[in-house]
């Protein structure tokens, strides 16, 4: 019988506000949660997790170069993977969501090297929906209609949506998203575009980052963990690349279609690739790269 026993971690200047957090939570009388465990200590909320959601990482501020930003986001991931590594189970789901994730998620993997590098992943599945929901209100049809979109790359404006294996249930019949929305330039040009910001357009209008939608893309990919992906689809995450999937180099974690069975992700393997597609993906991983050498080097640090 699967029920939820939540440790939440917090800086002890914040566990007053932690305490309405978990007040929300009980009143939400969710079915599967037992118990809320709300600490200021490591040894507490690591110990035995078997699944654990990294939230917290430094935010960009005004003046602060993207280098001191992985600096600091460096430190705290680095302590997140030993913390991993020192206390939760071998076993554990580790899904980094504070940004950026791909790198932050690549630090505490390798801050943990006990623990297997594919138990860890980072969120881009909101990324996923936000494609998904895109193309459904293009096509007025609701999102559960919309299929198999992919995210490639970086949690950043970096990341290729990709549509050319999307399906779309248009009246009852599955159709090629390309001839679902008829509209190639909106799907090569805005469309991608939208979902490349859409962050950062959540930010300027509520100045505040995604909430409710980044929790929900959040229980979809834990969820999925745990239960596995619907036959004949897939979905977007952040894992770990050792090089064999379509050219991206090893050691980044990288956003790939997967599908999942007993809490195991694979790559959807021998998807056609175009040129268009094949340049953004290589985009993204260059970006990744980069991030990925400037966060080493911090580690030694
Ligand atoms: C989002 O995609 O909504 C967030 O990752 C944006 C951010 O920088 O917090």
């Amino acid at each position: 019988m699967l029920f939820i026993i939540l440790l939440l971690l917090d800086i002890t200047p914040m566990l007053p506000v932690l305490d309405g957090v978990v007040m929300e939570l009980q009143d939400c009388a969710l079915p599967l949660l037992r118990d809320i465990i709300p600490t200021d200590k490591e040894e507490v909320a690591f110990k035995d997790l078997d699944a654990a959601i990294l939230v917290g990482s430094m935010p960009r501020k005004d003046g602060m170069e993207r280098k001191d930003l992985l600096k600091a986001n460096v430190a705290i991931f680095k302590s997140q993977g030993a913390a991993l590594e020192k206390y939760a189970k071998k076993t554990v789901k580790v899904l980094v969501v504070g940004n950026p994730a791909n790198t932050n998620c690549l630090i505490a993997a390798k801050s943990a090297p006990s623990i297997p590098k594919e138990n860890f992943s980072c969120l881009t599945r909101l990324d996923h929906n936000r494609a998904r929901s895109q193309v459904a209100m293009r096509c007025a049809v609701p999102a559960t209609h919309v299929r198999n979109v992919i995210i490639w790359g970086n949690h950043s404006s970096t990341q290729y949506p990709d549509v050319h294996h999307c399906l779309v249930n248009m009246s009852g019949s599955e159709l090629a998203c390309f001839d679902a929305v008829k509209d190639d330039a909106w799907l090569k040009g805005d469309f991608i575009a939208t979902v490349q910001q859409r962050g950062a357009a959540v930010i300027k209008a509520r100045k505040l980052s995604s909430a409710m939608s980044a929790a929900k893309a959040i229980c979809d990919h834990m969820r999925d963990i745990w239960t596995g992906t619907a036959d004949g689809e897939f979905i977007s995450m952040g894992v770990y690349s050792s090089g064999n999937s379509y050219g991206v180099p090893d050691d980044l974690i990288y956003s790939f279609p997967v599908q999942i069975k007993d809490k195991t992700w694979k790559i959807v393997e021998g998807l056609a690739i175009n040129s268009f597609s094949q340049t953004k993906m290589d985009a993204t991983a260059a970006e990744l790269i980069e991030e990925r050498d400037t966060a080493v080097a911090f580690l030694g640090v």
